[in-house]
């Protein structure tokens, strides 16, 4: 039995949709990734395409909704439901299961992969990492394309991050959730560089109409971040050359400081 983290609960998969609305108008890590990948499965997947993590299915409705429609897989079941619930009150007969990437195995193969919006990052191991990399290549056909994205370890975050505690809560945002009560959400992250892995719960407090909070629930979440030296090391490992490294979803330069980096990587 796994530890449950943030995506796996019920709560997390039928709001995620509406707090991610309000969280990125406040800025963003990921603005523009919807585009990028349409463009990516456009030019890459012609011989299908699969969303993997596909989370609440952001990525899957809109390929659909540009006429590619994709196979998509996460390790949350509740993930899947809402996915494949959004996508049929679109319209679209998606083919959306519950697996691990580290093994999952579909019927068909891919010219396309698409690892969305940091969900590589949930492999919290080189080992986890490399599991992912080599099983994502069983489904990829010959040259297929995969594209997913790490945060490098920032040395000013880190600093932060390695003082707080993963209790030592800073505000995020307040939204309305699925029943229609306000909720504030609050996060706590703690990094460990000799994991490289950022501990973190998320404390979700439900308000009543006078502003006082009359529940509160905490999820735990665990990335991992990755040295683009190690990445490179593991790509060549599991046997794919590196296509394209890039810094941002408008395909900004991939060297330098760029903080969230974008893998377009190709099976040798
Ligand atoms: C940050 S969310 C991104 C979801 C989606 N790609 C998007 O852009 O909205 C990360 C997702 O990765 C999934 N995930 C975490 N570990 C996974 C694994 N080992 N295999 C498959 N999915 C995983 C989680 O359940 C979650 O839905």
């Amino acid at each position: 039995m796994k530890l449950k983290d943030l995506h796996d609960y019920d709560d997390v998969a039928e709001n995620y949709d509406l707090y991610l609305e309000e969280m990125y108008s406040r800025g963003d890590n990921h603005a523009g990734f919807l585009d990028f990948y349409l463009d990516f499965a456009k030019e890459y997947g012609k011989d299908g395409v699969i969303d993997i993590a596909c989370g609440t299915g952001a990525v899957l409705l809109h390929l659909a909704e540009n006429g590619i429609l994709a196979d998509g897989t996460d390790l949350s079941e509740a993930m899947c439901r809402v996915a494949d619930e959004k996508a049929n009150a679109k319209g679209f007969r998606l083919h959306i299961f519950p697996a691990n990437m580290t093994a999952f195995k579909s019927d068909k193969t891919y010219s396309c992969a698409i690892i969305a919006r940091s969900g590589f990052m949930h492999l919290l191991t080189p080992e986890l990492q490399k599991a992912a990399l080599l099983n994502i290549r069983e489904n990829l056909s010959d040259g297929g394309m995969l594209t997913f994205n790490t945060f490098d370890p920032h040395p000013f975050f880190q600093a932060q991050q390695m003082q707080t505690k993963d209790t030592d809560y800073s505000f995020r945002l307040e939204y309305t959730n699925q029943q229609g009560k306000r909720e504030r959400i609050y996060n706590a992250i703690s990094y460990d560089p000799y994991t490289q892995i950022m501990s973190g719960n998320w404390k979700f407090e439900t308000l009543n109409d006078k502003g006082e909070v009359i529940a509160e629930r905490v999820r735990p979440l665990r990335m991992r971040q990755t040295y683009r030296q190690e990445m490179k090391y593991l790509l060549e490992l599991t046997g794919y050359e590196i296509v394209n490294v890039y810094g941002g979803y408008h395909k900004e330069s991939g060297d330098g400081s760029a903080k969230n980096v974008i893998w377009c990587v190709r099976k040798k």
